[in-house]
């Protein structure tokens, strides 16, 4: 069994990544593998609503969402982290997110040659902000939450924190506890 991380901070080693590791961390405790992609080394174009995936499942654009999707079919559960820019998420994690249009039909139901895989695949989510109210994020957890109830996915839930400098959620005891418990979460059945 795999747990993906899906890490949406240009911020290598800052505060999303710190709680996307732990989470990793509690999936291994729990017996998965795991596997970390940062997003801001992938080159990943923004969808164009060309619609030809909704016949064919298969993205025109070919950079590495191509890989990141097999990843993704792969997993047994995928937890995405993202700190808030300007009240959303950050650009790399948009495009991305965006691209998850490939898995869908024109009604938006999972693509036939997905649906085995894709039907109630685990999903969580880590948000950071600097903001000391941590419902700042709150429309990067509707965005995410949104997209797994419509697609009847196996939402895990979302871990939001709080912290500005880079590498300061390193201190936060309980944001680091429920990352943990998040990814012990995304690898038990
Ligand atoms: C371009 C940019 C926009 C930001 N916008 C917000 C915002 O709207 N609200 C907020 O609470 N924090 C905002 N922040 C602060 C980050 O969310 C915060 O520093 C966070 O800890 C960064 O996480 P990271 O270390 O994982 O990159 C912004 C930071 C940047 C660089």
């Amino acid at each position: 069994m795999k747990v993906l991380g899906i890490m949406g901070s240009p911020r290598v080693r800052g505060n999303s990544d710190i709680l996307l590791s732990q989470a990793l961390a509690g999936a291994k405790e729990a017996g998965a593998t795991v596997e970390k992609i940062i997003l801001d080394r992938k080159q990943i174009s923004g969808c164009k609503d060309c619609k030809k995936c909704n016949k064919t499942g298969i993205c025109v654009i070919t950079d590495d969402m191509g890989e990141i999707k097999e990843k993704i079919l792969e997993a047994y559960a995928i937890i995405h982290s993202v700190p808030v820019y300007f009240w959303s998420m950050t650009a790399q994690m948009k495009a991305y997110l965006d691209r998850w249009c490939v898995f869908f039909d024109a009604d938006w139901n999972w693509q036939k040659i997905y649906y085995p895989k894709m039907f109630r695949k685990r999903i969580g989510l880590i948000t950071v902000c600097g903001d000391p109210n941590v419902h700042t994020a709150d429309p990067i957890v509707h965005s995410f939450k949104s997209t797994a109830e419509m697609t009847r996915m196996h939402w895990l839930g979302a871990v939001m924190a709080s912290a500005a400098e880079k590498g300061e959620i390193a201190n936060n005891e309980v944001a680091l506890r429920e990352a943990l418990e998040l990814g012990r979460r995304a690898a038990t059945p």
